[in-house]
């Protein structure tokens, strides 16, 4: 097969290709979607924690202005659960909303209305009346009643408990992280339309095509006759991953009423209806020689789950494979809690994994008199100890030397609080970050028009990321067609089914999937210039043939003597050729099979802190990050910095807290859930090492997005450490902890 065109655009920072629908404001979000005769939904929340509904009166808010219909249980549409068969369907709360009366957390939809306004809809809806039978919910947050015999082994190797009792060095920690919210700031919305036979739903969702196969059970009708639309997404961190239950409420409600629907969430329904980042409860256990050799690695975890629903969080993700040791268990739980359904939240398992790990390293390197990034460097394996493969292409050791040398870290003095700038005490930390890397199945459809451009199409989706215009650049890549005569049309469920946004896998997974279709277009270029009778090439061997910088041409003569493949198009009367691409799993792929797959990095922090005032801050952050190749460097050092900034939340800031009484999120809005604002942003130095990693795909990209928020808490309150001798063990760090020094204080309620 002839060579493919020299990659040119591929690891420059190609601006975003929909960047100026969306500084314009035309880029058209779900909710900006409007349709004549529209409805609108508003859901109306329990209250109680646990229990049941008792009693419900509509009677006032039914005869209000513009009320058009109430549901609740007892008239509502009927709706399905997911039957299980189809892996591409999956939903986290599975059961279809007001099924039965009974509250099973805080906030569960009880009733939804929908009227011509949405003033109309919300007042009624704050109209209905409900009495309750309450029980206790179950809130508590103390997980250990999930250290059991009932804990999960995950990963196992040697003997911990031998090594463990010979280690003449042990670290034996428990670590907290507490239940964090998805705070995009898009609201989860839906745009449901019916025609009577099929469903056209305008969604909030990083996965088209398993948004269409859940949505087809959950509303019982065939999978063909519904049609998920997502153009444009104002982010999900894993939020919008799975359909939640208003989604289908303002379908059946689409389809009931013969009218189209919009619902839009409310921003304190996000803090429950739509999962959240589990509390987890992590004990570590290390064993190791004074030399700093890990000799046994223990890592339990348990984290919350709902009554309703299993969904753990894996925090052993990157335990298995991160260091080198003989002796290795990792076991996982769930405990159960009246809290909605949890989910994904970006880097799922292994971020609040991590941070546990992580924060143990830095505990034992302490106890060792080891420098933190030695103790890492010395435990580095040579190949995957859980499975014993080969890493298809691993630089942790490279992540930490470069960020060493880039923060400074040789200056380091490792005496608790003896770094000054002025009057404020410096703190320097490090933590490793690692993410899975993987393909999932891929196809696309490249048409090359007579005009000279070209169409690339998939059933993915953007979600803010860059996916657009990754996509325009393995085209022009592979077919020398430049960016500005490419289109990308992604985000509708009717085109070749592609990727879930989610695993930070679709750049890489796509990679394969658009080289196909580059080269089914090429056989067809070339079949069309040997056989058309206009062509120059009439006759010749197709072998002969090559295809670059988007000319036929002879392969042994350069493009420019060649004809360019619109040129070849028009003189055979042709409007277009189609070209199908597909690629298959990394799962499915045995190359793949025979590699550990996985993205690297290092993260090293700085804290200022401020003992007259009790001040703490992020002051620099110096992230190295290995991803594989960067195909633009632009969007992927905007989402490693978005990451970090991400991290800084989780270190400092972010926890959503629930009112013992009756489960009730009480920070849920955006002034008491507090998050990372630009006056907390420290300086963030992102370098990427941009080896190529073959095995994963051509141009040896894995994606990147998750890897940059992993480690980041475990640096920082590392540097916490460094700074004022207090070991937080508990997400987030909290002044009170650094004023009293108390460094492992429970936070239960
Ligand atoms: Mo990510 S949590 O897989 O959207």
């Amino acid at each position: 097969m002839p060579q493919a065109p020299a990659p040119n655009l591929i690891g420059t920072s190609v601006p975003r290709i929909d960047g100026p629908l969306k500084t314009s404001g035309t880029a058209k979000y779900t909710s900006d979607h409007n349709f004549p005769e529209m409805l609108y939904g508003v859901p109306v929340q329990a209250t109680i924690g646990k229990g049941k509904i008792k009693s419900m009166d509509v009677a006032e808010a039914e005869k209000m202005r513009g009320v058009v219909r109430i549901y609740r249980y007892g008239n509502a549409p009927k709706l399905y659960r997911p039957n299980g068969q189809d892996e591409n369907a999956h939903v986290d709360e599975t059961r279809p909303p007001l099924e039965d009366e009974v509250i099973y957390y805080n906030g569960q939809y009880v009733a939804v209305v929908f009227a011509e306004t949405v003033e109309q809809a919300r007042a009624a809806a704050h109209a209905i009346r409900v009495e309750y039978t309450e029980e206790k919910p179950a809130v508590s947050l103390d997980l250990s009643d999930g250290f059991n015999d009932q804990m999960k082994e995950i990963s196992k190797r040697g003997d911990v408990d031998a090594g463990f009792a010979g280690a003449p060095v042990k670290l034996d920690q428990t670590y907290v992280t507490p239940v964090e919210t998805h705070n995009p700031i898009e609201l989860h919305s839906t745009v449901a339309v019916w025609d009577g036979e099929n469903f056209k739903l305008f969604e909030t969702t990083q996965s088209i095509m398993n948004h269409q196969a859940a949505m087809s059970q959950m509303l019982g009708v065939p999978k063909e006759n519904v049609q998920i639309v997502m153009k444009f997404l104002g982010s999900g961190f894993g939020g919008k991953l799975w359909p939640w239950t208003h989604d289908v409420l303002a379908a059946a409600g689409a389809r009931d009423l013969g009218r189209p629907v919009k619902l839009v969430i409310e921003r304190r329904m996000m803090f429950s209806n739509v999962g959240h980042r589990p509390r987890t409860q992590q004990r570590i256990r290390l064993g190791a020689t004074q030399e700093g050799k890990l000799t046994s690695l223990q890592h339990d975890y348990v984290s919350d789950t709902s009554i309703l629903d299993e969904v753990s969080e894996d925090c052993g993700e990157a335990t298995p494979y991160l260091y080198s040791t003989p002796n290795l268990r990792i076991r996982g739980n769930m405990v159960t809690r009246n809290l909605g359904t949890p989910t994904a939240m970006r880097g799922p398992g292994a971020v609040p994994g991590l941070y546990a790990l992580e924060s143990a390293m830095d505990e034992l390197a302490i106890q060792l008199k080891i420098d933190p990034v030695q103790l890492r460097l010395m435990n580095e394996p040579a190949m995957d100890e859980s499975n014993g493969l080969p890493f298809s292409s691993r630089h942790l050791k490279e992540c930490l030397t470069t960020g060493a040398d880039k923060f400074g870290w040789s200056k380091r003095n490792p005496a608790i609080g003896s770094m000054k700038r002025g009057e404020l005490t410096l703190g320097w930390g490090v933590a490793c970050a690692s993410w899975i890397a993987m393909r999932m199945p891929c196809k696309t459809s490249l048409q090359l028009n007579d005009d000279g451009s070209a169409r690339i199409s998939c059933a993915t989706q953007d979600i803010g990321t860059g996916t657009y215009t990754i996509f325009a650049q393995v085209v022009n890549a592979k077919t020398g067609i430049p960016i500005d005569k490419i289109q990308v049309v992604l985000g509708d469920s009717s085109l070749p089914p592609g990727p879930v946004s989610g695993g930070s896998w679709v750049t890489g997974t796509v990679i394969p999937s658009i080289a196909n279709a580059a080269d089914n277009a090429e056989k067809q270029l070339i079949d069309l210039a040997v056989n058309g009778t206009r062509s120059p090439y009439h006759g010749r061997d197709p072998k002969e043939l090559a295809f670059s910088e988007g000319r036929i041409h002879l392969a042994s003569e350069p493009a420019s003597s060649g004809i360019a493949f619109d040129e070849l198009l028009r003189k055979g009367s042709l409007r277009f050729i189609q070209a199908d691409g597909d690629s298959m799993a990394s799962f499915a792929d045995p190359n793949a099979n025979k590699h550990s797959l996985h993205s690297y990095g290092a993260q090293f922090a700085e804290v200022e802190w401020d003992p007259g005032i009790a001040r703490l801050r992020v002051s620099r952050v110096v992230s190295v990050i290995d991803v594989g190749k960067v195909l633009n460097p632009r969007p992927a050092r905007n989402q490693v910095e978005g990451a970090i900034v991400m991290g800084i939340g989780m270190a400092m800031f972010e926890e959503t807290h629930y009112d013992p009484r009756n489960a009730r999120p009480v920070n849920s809005n955006l002034a008491d859930y507090i998050m990372t604002t630009c006056a907390d942003c420290p300086e963030i130095d992102v370098t990427f090492l941009d080896y190529p990693d073959k095995v994963l795909n051509e141009f040896g990209a894995r994606g990147v997005g998750e890897i940059g928020l992993a480690g980041v808490a475990a640096a920082i309150t590392a540097a916490v450490y460094h700074a004022t001798g207090v070991r937080v063990r508990n997400l987030p760090i909290r002044i009170e902890d650094l004023i009293s020094g108390s460094s492992n204080k429970q936070h239960f309620a």
